[in-house]
C-alpha cells in the first residue's frame, strides 16, 4: 500500500475543500475527493452506505481517510435526529471500520459542541456533556471510531470559517452578507469560543497525517471572543467600518438547538505534538479576504 493515498470524505464542504488544497499543495499525495453527491471532480460517495464504504476504502487502499463529511446544521439536528446520528454516528463506524480492514488511518473531525459550555477552557481532558442533539450524535461518533480502530485521530474544532467555492454560510459569510446591506444586524454577546480558518484546521489534519499522531486533539484559534466581538473584527478587515452591529443575547434567538455558551479551547497538546502556530483572527480573516479577492467574489 502507498504511503501517500489519502481518502477525503465531505470533499465538497468547507473544511473538505480545504483538505484536498492542502495535501495537493504541501506534498505529493494522491487524493480520492469523496462527496455525497460526484460532480466538480468529486467522486459520490455517501458514507451512511456501509458496503459503498467498504468498496470504495477497498479499491483505493488509502494510507489515512480524512472525514470532514458531517451533518452540520445544529438546529435542524434537533428535528432530523435519525438522519443526523447516521451521518455523525453510525456512518463513522463504517469509515473506521473500512479503515481497520484495509490497514489506513482515519482522521475524523469533532466539535466544541461536545462540552455543554459552562466553565470553557476545554483540554482533551475535560468531560463531555453536549446540551443539543448535534453534540451527542458527535460525541458518539468520536466514541463509535474509537471502539473499532486504534489509528485514530480525532480533531475537535470550533466557530469554522473560510471562503472556498458552493459553500454553505458559515458565520463570517452571513456576517458579509449583512454588513454589505448596510442594515443594522443583531449578533449575541453571549456565545463565546475561537474562531478558526479552516485552512489551518486543514494543515493541522496534514501534520497529523506526516507525523503519524494518534489520540485526541483540540485544534483552533487562539483567540476567545464572543460572537460580537469576531462579528467586529470581520467588519474592520473587510473595510466596513461604520457598521451598524447591534448586541444582543441568545435567549432572544428563539433557535432550536441549546448552544454551549462559553467552548473556548485549550489547544497545548497539538501546539506541541503537532508543532501548530495558529495566526491570528485579523491575519486569518485578511487571508480570507485575499482568496474572496481573487476568486473575484468581493
Ligand atoms: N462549521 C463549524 O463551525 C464547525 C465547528 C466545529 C466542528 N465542525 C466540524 O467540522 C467538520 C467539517 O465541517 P464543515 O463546516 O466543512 O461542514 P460542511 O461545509 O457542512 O461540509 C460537510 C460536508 O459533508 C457532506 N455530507 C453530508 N452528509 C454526507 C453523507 N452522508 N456522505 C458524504 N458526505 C456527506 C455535506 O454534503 P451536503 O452539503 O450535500 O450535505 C458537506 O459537503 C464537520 O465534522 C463538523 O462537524 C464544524
Amino acid at each position: 500500500m502507498s504511503d501517500r493515498r489519502v481518502m477525503i470524505a465531505g470533499s465538497g464542504g468547507l473544511l473538505g475543500q480545504k483538505l484536498a488544497e492542502v495535501f495537493r499543495r504541501e506534498s505529493e499525495y494522491e487524493i480520492l475527493a469523496c462527496e455525497l453527491s460526484a460532480g466538480n471532480g468529486l467522486v459520490a460517495l455517501d458514507i451512511t452506505d456501509r458496503q459503498k464504504v467498504m468498496d470504495a476504502v477497498g479499491a483505493f487502499k488509502p494510507s489515512a481517510i480524512i472525514n470532514a463529511a458531517a451533518f452540520t446544521d445544529v438546529d435542524r439536528a434537533e428535528v432530523e435526529r435519525e438522519t443526523a446520528y447516521k451521518v455523525n454516528a453510525t456512518a463513522v463506524g463504517y469509515l473506521a471500520e473500512a479503515a481497520n480492514v484495509f490497514g489506513s488511518k482515519l482522521v475524523h473531525i469533532s466539535t466544541d459542541y461536545v462540552f455543554n459550555g459552562v466553565k470553557g477552557n476545554y483540554d482533551e481532558t475535560s468531560l463531555p456533556d453536549p446540551i443539543g442533539y448535534y453534540g451527542k450524535t458527535k460525541l458518539a461518533g468520536e466514541n463509535v471510531a474509537r471502539s473499532h480502530l486504534d489509528d485514530l485521530a480525532i480533531l475537535r474544532t470550533q466557530v469554522l470559517y473560510g471562503f472556498a467555492p458552493g459553500i454553505k454560510k458559515n458565520f463570517v459569510m452571513w456576517v458579509l452578507e449583512k454588513l454589505k446591506s448596510g442594515e443594522e444586524f443583531p449578533v449575541v454577546t453571549d456565545q463565546v469560543g475561537n474562531p478558526t480558518l479552516a485552512d489551518e484546521l486543514a494543515f493541522a489534519a496534514l501534520k497529523v497525517v506526516q507525523r503519524d499522531a494518534r489520540g485526541l486533539y483540540h485544534v483552533s484559534g487562539f483567540e476567545t471572543m464572543s460572537r460580537l466581538e469576531f462579528a467586529v473584527k470581520i467588519a474592520r478587515v473587510f473595510g466596513y467600518e461604520g457598521a451598524k452591529i447591534l448586541p444582543i443575547t441568545t435567549d432572544k434567538l428563539n433557535q432550536k438547538a441549546r448552544r454551549p455558551a462559553n467552548s473556548s479551547f485549550i489547544c497545548l497538546k497539538a501546539q506541541t505534538e503537532l508543532s501548530l502556530k495558529m495566526p491570528s483572527v485579523v491575519d486569518s480573516l485578511s487571508l480570507m479576504r485575499q482568496q474572496m479577492k481573487h476568486a473575484g467574489v468581493i
